[in-house]
C-alpha cells in the first residue's frame, strides 16, 4: 500500500508534472485449433499513435511501458497470477490507455501473449482506440447472441498480435452484469481458453458505482491509474478502502507532466 500513499502525497501537492455452452464453447480457442478461426484484423500504426497507443515497436516512445510491464510481469508470475484490473478512481485518468499500452508491451517479449477484455461497459473504449470495427463485443456475448470464439479479435501490429474481446455500444445495466452468474461464466471461460496468456480487464472507475467492487474478488491483482489533475487525494484513499483484500501491483501516476505526451510516472 506504500505505493497508494506515495499516489495520495503526489495528489495532495497538487503537482502538475448466459450461459455456460455459450460463452466457453467446447474447444480452446488459444492455443487450440480454434485460434485459427478467430476474426483477424491489422491495427493502424497512425490511428494507434493518434491516440496515445505507442508500445508496439519499441523504442523510446513505449519504454515507460516496457518499464511498466516488466514491473508487472515480475510482481504477477512470482504468484503465477493470470487477471490483472486496471482501474481508476474516476473517469478520465487513463486506463484504457495504460490497459492497450501494456497488453501491446507484453505482446511484444517472446513467449508472452495478451488478451485485453473491455469490461468499462458503460464507456468501452478499446474498440475506439485501436481502430476496430464495432460490432459483437463483450456484451453480446455476455447476452448469449454472440460465442466467445466469434467475439474474440486477434489484432497483429508489427510483427506480433494480441489477442482482443472489445466492447461495442454502452451499456445502463453495467452494475448487474458485474455481479452476474454469467460474468463469472465468462471469466470461467477466459481462465480456461487463455490459460498461457496475461489478461488485463480495462474496468470502469471504482467510485462511480458498484462494477468494480463487485468484479474485484475474480482479480488477481490491480493495476490503479490516478491521473494528476483528475485525481483528488480524497478519491485516492477512498478506492484504497476498496482494495484492501486484493493485490495492487502498481499504482500509476499518470499525466504527470504535460510537456511530453507519453510521461508516466511510477511508484
Ligand atoms: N499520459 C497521458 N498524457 C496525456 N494525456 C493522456 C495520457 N494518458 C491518457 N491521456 C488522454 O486522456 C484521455 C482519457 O484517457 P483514457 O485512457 O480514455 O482514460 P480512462 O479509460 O481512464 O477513462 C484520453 O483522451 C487520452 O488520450
Ligand atoms: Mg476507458
Amino acid at each position: 500500500m506504500d505505493s497508494i500513499k506515495q499516489a495520495v502525497e503526489l495528489a495532495r501537492s497538487g503537482d502538475s508534472p448466459a450461459q455456460q455452452e455459450f460463452i466457453g464453447g467446447s474447444k480452446p480457442i488459444a492455443g487450440g485449433h480454434e485460434l485459427a478461426t478467430v476474426r483477424e484484423v491489422r491495427l493502424d500504426a497512425e490511428h494507434l499513435e493518434a491516440n496515445r497507443i505507442v508500445a508496439f515497436a519499441g523504442g523510446e516512445s513505449g519504454r515507460y511501458y516496457d518499464m511498466l510491464r516488466t514491473q508487472v510481469l515480475q510482481e504477477m508470475d512470482k504468484k503465477n497470477w493470470q487477471f490483472l484490473a486496471i482501474t481508476s478512481p474516476t473517469a478520465g485518468c487513463g486506463k484504457t490507455v495504460t490497459a492497450c499500452n501494456l497488453a501491446m508491451s507484453i505482446a511484444r517479449l517472446p513467449e508472452r501473449s495478451a488478451l485485453v477484455v473491455d469490461l468499462d461497459l458503460r464507456k468501452p473504449m478499446v474498440a475506439n482506440y485501436l481502430g476496430l470495427p464495432r460490432s459483437g463485443g463483450v456484451l453480446s456475448v455476455l447476452d448469449g447472441q454472440t460465442p466467445i470464439s466469434s467475439a474474440v479479435i486477434k489484432a497483429g501490429v508489427g510483427p506480433k498480435s494480441l489477442f482482443l474481446l472489445p466492447g461495442s455500444g454502452p451499456t445502463s445495466g453495467s452494475s448487474e452484469w458485474m455481479a452476474s452468474q454469467t460474468m463469472t461464466t465468462l471469466l470461467q471461460a477466459i481462465k480456461r481458453e487463455f490459460r498461457s496468456h496475461t489478461v488485463i480487464f480495462d474496468l470502469p472507475p471504482m467510485l462511480l458505482g458498484d462494477d468494480v467492487i463487485s468484479i474485484l474478488p475474480r482479480m488477481d491483482a490491480v493495476l490503479l491509474v490516478t491521473g494528476v489533475g483528475s485525481s483528488s487525494a480524497a478519491d485516492i484513499k477512498e478506492c484504497q478502502k476498496h482494495l484492501e483484500r486484493v493485490p495492487v501491483v502498481r499504482v500509476v501516476v499518470n499525466k504527470v507532466s504535460e510537456k511530453i505526451d507519453t510521461y508516466y510516472g511510477y511508484y
